[in-house]
């Protein structure tokens, strides 16, 4: 299937045709600082469920609030205008997300969802970054497009559920299947509702490989999701493996947006208030504490049996490292001892050859008689000797590993005989001379 096609098919989707214009003017009023708060106050009016979120919010410690107060203008006073964007931006989608008709568990995409955009905050928080609800929206609907995917092609998507199953990247089998990824569908949703640039381009990238470079200001929020989708501990497909979380482009990232270990520590001390906190002002039901608690020690006992695994996997490469270091270390102290003998060889071999011309010396000049021509064949033999070893002494230098060394056939015989031919004296060439 082409990408075209999948986007003609949601662009049919009524429930996403539009979003409520009250979330419109909202935005509209909200991004403009000029704007008097009054004036976003009765946009707010015009929707009462929306209404009773923001002072419910303005009363609520999750916004660090405690207004005691049930007037629409002192909780927008309160809250600012960036929290009333956000507050109605997420009630407004989680609206909508929750009438899509999907096979994905819901409980399960929310806590995904959920702690992805605490986390996100939390990042936002910790680097100092001032759109921290831009950050918290982004992690919240950062996965719409598996939703969506998922209702737009239920039977397509049931095959994605299956591979996942099987330990295949969900990104790759969307790929096979629709020619795009629900990172795309979703930022192209986003986009389709007009939403600010922000949030399709905070959702597009969130399972990318990010580079290492320059803090960027305005590419803060994609990597802040991106990072949080990392440290998650709940996730939509709950066969992910400790193998798929990337620990190098976690540091990547880390250190593009200047968190320390110590920061991302604090950041995952925070998460599990910041995560019921959330999911009980959303009025999203993630199950209750004995069944996060239960759920989280089966994720702790799966990753500790992933590490178990990593570490003898990392013993057993180290055991190969060392049988190589120690095999190189023992071809180099082979070296050493064979250059010290052959320097030995070389100076005795060398005295050999000079007695041998000095007896050759006393023949030819007639002070030694050789009879029967004993003495020359001998010198010969000593000569054809001499170079025999000094030939084998350099053969010997030339072996670097047993991979450069000649064998026969598979055995481990040096086939040194061919290699000291070369070495051999010419009988005619050496031969001395039989005196007439
Ligand atoms: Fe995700
Ligand atoms: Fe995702």
């Amino acid at each position: 299937m082409e990408e075209k096609q999948v986007f003609a098919r949601i662009d049919r989707l009524e429930i996403l045709a539009t979003m409520p214009e009250v979330i419109s003017e909202v935005m509209r009023f909200a991004e403009d600082d000029s704007a008097p708060l009054d004036a976003l106050a009765n946009v707010v009016l015009k929707d009462a469920p929306l209404t009773v979120r923001i002072i419910a919010a303005a009363n609520s410690s999750l916004y660090g609030r405690n207004l005691r107060s049930s007037n629409v203008r002192d909780a927008i006073m309160t809250l600012g205008a960036r929290s009333v964007k956000s507050i109605a931006l997420s009630h407004s989608l989680i609206d909508v997300i929750n009438r899509i008709d999907s096979q994905v568990h819901l409980k399960t995409y929310w806590k995904h969802s959920i702690e992805v955009a605490i986390i996100s905050e939390l990042i936002a928080k910790k680097i100092g970054l001032r759109e921290r609800e831009e950050a918290y929206i982004a992690g919240l609907f950062h996965d719409i497009g598996v939703l969506v995917l998922d209702s737009c092609f239920p039977r397509e998507y049931a095959h994605v559920w299956k591979g996942a199953q099987h330990g295949d990247s969900l990104i790759k089998l969307e790929e096979m299947l629709f020619s795009t990824n629900h990172c795309k569908v979703g930022s192209y949703l986003l986009s389709l509702w007009n939403l600010p640039e922000v949030y399709p381009s905070a959702i597009i990238n969130h399972h990318d490989t990010v580079d290492l470079k320059e803090p960027d200001q305005n590419r803060m929020i994609p990597q802040i999701v991106n990072l949080a989708e990392r440290i998650a501990r709940y996730h939509l497909d709950s066969t992910q493996s400790l193998k798929d979380f990337e620990f190098d482009n976690r540091k990547i990232i880390m250190k593009n947006l200047g968190l320390s270990q110590k920061d991302m520590a604090d950041i995952e001390f925070d998460v599990m208030q910041g995560f019921l906190d959330a999911a009980s002002f959303l009025e999203i039901d993630v199950g209750s504490p004995t069944e996060l608690l239960s759920e989280a020690n089966m994720r702790m006992f799966k990753m500790y049996r992933e590490l178990e695994d990593i570490l003898s996997t990392l013993k057993s490469d180290t055991n190969y490292t060392e049988q190589m270091e120690y095999d190189r270390l023992a071809v180099e102290v082979l070296h050493t001892v064979v250059a010290t003998f052959s320097h030995y060889f070389n100076n005795a071999c060398a005295s050999i050859l000079g007695r041998a011309q000095l007896i050759e010396m006393a023949v030819n000049k007639g002070e030694l008689k050789d009879h029967n021509n004993v003495l020359n064949n001998s010198l010969f033999a000593i000569q054809n000797g001499v170079t025999s070893i000094t030939g084998t002494i350099a053969e010997l230098k030339r072996v670097k590993t047993f991979k450069t060394t000649l064998y026969h056939d598979k055995t481990l015989i040096l086939d040194l005989e061919d290699a000291l031919k070369k070495y051999k004296p010419d009988p005619q060439k050496s031969k001395t001379p039989q005196k007439a």
